[in-house]
């Protein structure tokens, strides 16, 4: 798989290094607070996994799947929740846990269906943010890394649904991009 793979942007120990500044941000912003946790899967199922055991505060998880790029590396814009679960969000302290802003589309979806609920507030932590103009705003409070405009797999992100447990993360070689599905 690390053939694949055009360069590593992130290595392991990279990651948990950095993971470990935005988890004391955290239980440092919502200390003597009560969280409610969504994440987005599948892409943030390793950072909310390594994140969240670095947050020592009581707190709810939920998780949410939606999909919107359907095998294709730009987002369509439709973005389709596959299981809405019922977050407890009314009245709580939400925050959302996804792998990477890129478009924008999924993450204003998911933020104005879980306003609907009304909650306390409403918090964006992303691990991986891409420097470009988006075709909806998003407002972030937690980055891991803001990255450029290249297609990135590992630690959780896909493409095609591989590549998901590289311990890293890597720009993905432009050719296996252009490939039709297999
Ligand atoms: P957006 O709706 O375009 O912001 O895309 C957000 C979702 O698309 C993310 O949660 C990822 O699942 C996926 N995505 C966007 N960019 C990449 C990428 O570079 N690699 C893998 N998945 C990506
Ligand atoms: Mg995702």
């Amino acid at each position: 798989m690390r053939g694949d793979l055009e360069r590593v942007l992130f290595d392991e120990p990279a990651i948990h290094r950095r993971l470990d500044d935005m988890a004391a941000q955290i239980s440092n912003d919502y200390r003597d607070r009560e969280l409610t946790v969504i994440a987005v899967l599948h892409g943030s199922l390793m950072f909310v996994a390594d994140l969240l055991r670095r947050i020592p505060l009581p707190l709810k998880l939920d998780c949410l799947s939606v999909a919107s790029y359907h095998g294709k590396a730009r987002s369509s814009g439709n973005v389709v929740s596959k299981e809405i679960t019922a977050p407890d969000a009314a009245d709580r302290d939400v925050l959302i846990l996804d792998d990477i802003l890129d478009s924008g589309h999924t993450l204003a979806t998911i933020r104005e269906t879980l306003e609907t609920a009304k909650p306390h507030s409403i918090r964006v932590c992303v691990l991986l943010s891409k420097k470009k103009q988006r075709a909806r705003e998003v407002h972030t409070d937690y980055v891991g890394f803001e990255i450029d405009d290249e297609f990135v797999v590992g630690y959780g992100l896909d493409f095609r649904e591989r590549y998901r447990n590289l311990p890293y993360i890597g720009v993905l070689r432009r050719e296996l991009l252009e490939q039709p599905d297999k």
